[in-house]
């Protein structure tokens, strides 16, 4: 039987299908024939935006989708998406999970539209905003909390407290994370084991060593070893990663890195930005997490930029001992953090769209989305795997499932990925770009689901012809 919430499998251990790169070569050229004939006009906006948008796209990671060029939306409603060519999409990306409880959910909307016209920002609180402090407390059990506007934000504010706190410089985090933009989690191992910048890190203030220590997820001799000197201020982690393929702790991992952290005094900062598709506490409450921080973004607010960190007595005493709350310098804030209508959105999903109902609904459509990749792996004997957390479900190109984030860098197919993307994008449904990621919105329908494994089967079968 499958646990409630994660579930994984593997073709580990048996005969495996084999797979041709000329086939994928082929498969890949044909469909990037097919994408760009069918998208005149988000070719065309591209042209226009090249000139003036970095990469042509407002934000650099819009560029990376499947495709010569980003397909450019017109509306999204629930679970779909309906480009400027006419073309509608199930999506599955639902926003790498900002969207997560369907585009445009009603009663946000229709609270946001009376926010909108009572004031946006007024630089002061709303009452808004205790409501969710105090639903936030009683979900996720930490006493005390702050809102801003992206996780990234809520990881970098987390970290400033957590130094503050323990007089302590160091963070310590796992090989293969992602916490957003934070300077000090944009570090990676290399194969000596020391740390170094991870590619694609531009502009480092300092050399990451100077602020980092990094382990190997799921290893925790490592987390020991780094944690001994008691020079950490925070452990940031994510309870599963996410970021580098679909990783779920060892059993007994988690329970190790709370001892451990005690130990040594050093904070446990739990980031579930990406791990709230476990249910309505996320992580935390689903296996009973004790952490000292809590970071959280994305779908709290169903897209619109809202994000939350919570911090125990514990580190509010830390903090209270050294810091001047009169100060307007903490190197924390933003002007529109918190602002009237952030809060109001906030409420609203929390009320009416990330709510248990809406879970009793959706983990069903991820079991069954999982079980349609699953059997297919199986029954063509396919050197991939499969695992879920909740309502994220995740497939990679590797017979056994990763352990850590250097397995899933050995396991690496950016071809096979592309490919598979683009399959999917060319028959109407939606991947996570960057990985083969889906999430399961309260909109999704059996049909939605089936009709994603039908186009995964109709793939696999091309490519393994
Ligand atoms: C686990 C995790 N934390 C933080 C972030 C940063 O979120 P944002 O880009 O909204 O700041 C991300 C983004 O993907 C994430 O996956």
């Amino acid at each position: 039987m499958k646990p409630p919430i994660c579930s994984s499998a593997s073709t580990g251990g048996v005969t495996i299908a084999t797979i041709k790169r000329s086939r994928i070569k082929e498969l890949l050229a044909k469909e990037q024939r097919q994408f760009v004939s069918e998208h005149p006009k988000s070719k065309a906006l591209y042209k226009r935006a090249e000139p003036v948008l970095l990469r042509g796209v407002p934000m650099n990671w819009m560029a990376l989708w499947a495709g010569d060029f980003p397909i450019f939306a017109k509306e999204g409603k629930g679970d779909r998406i309906i480009d400027v060519d006419g073309y509608e999409y199930i999506d599955f990306c639902l926003g790498d999970t900002g969207s997560m409880f369907g585009h445009s959910p009603k009663a946000v909307v229709d609270a946001v539209t009376e926010q909108v016209r009572k004031g946006i920002t007024m630089m002061l609180p709303t009452e808004d905003s205790i409501w969710v402090g105090e639903e936030l407390k009683r979900r996720f059990k930490l006493p005390q909390w702050q809102i801003v506007m992206t996780a990234t934000d809520a990881n970098r504010f987390s970290i400033r407290l957590a130094r503050e706190a323990t007089r302590r410089t160091k963070i310590l985090c796992i090989n293969g994370c992602y916490h957003g933009s934070v300077d000090e989690t944009i570090a990676t191992l290399d194969d000596r084991g020391r740390v170094i910048p991870r590619s694609g890190n531009k502009g480092a203030p300092v050399p990451p060593h100077m602020t980092t220590k990094v382990v190997e997820f799921n290893d925790i001799p490592a987390v020991e070893k780094a944690l001994r000197p008691r020079d950490v201020a925070c452990f940031m982690l994510e309870p599963a990663m996410t970021n580098h393929g679909l990783i779920l702790p060892d059993k007994g991992y988690l329970d190790a890195v709370r001892r451990l952290t005690r130990k040594y005094g050093t904070f446990l900062l739990i980031d579930e930005t990406h791990t709230l598709s476990c249910g309505t506490g996320g992580y935390t409450k689903a296996y009973g997490l004790d952490p000292d921080i809590i970071t959280m973004g994305k779908p709290l607010a169903s897209g619109i930029p809202v994000a939350a960190y919570g911090i125990s007595l514990k580190v509010l005493e830390g903090v209270i001992n050294s810091l001047q709350f009169d100060d307007d310098e903490m190197g924390i804030g933003g002007t529109l953090s918190g602002n009237a209508l952030a809060v109001a959105a906030m409420k609203a999903t929390l009320q009416k769209v990330y709510t248990e109902e809406n879970f009793r609904k959706m983990m069903p459509l991820a079991e069954r989305f999982y079980d349609g990749i699953d059997d297919v792996i199986r029954s063509r004997k396919l050197p991939w795997c499969v695992t879920r957390l909740g309502i994220r479900i995740e497939y990679m190109f590797m017979p056994k499932r990763p352990r850590n984030g250097s397995q899933v860098d050995a396991a690496e197919d950016p071809d096979l990925d592309q490919l598979m993307h683009l399959m999917a994008l060319n028959r109407g449904v939606l991947l996570t770009p960057f990985h083969m990621m889906a999430l399961i919105s309260p909109d999704t329908t059996k049909k939605d689901v089936d009709r994603h494994t039908e186009i995964f089967t109709e793939s696999v079968e091309a490519i393994i012809r």
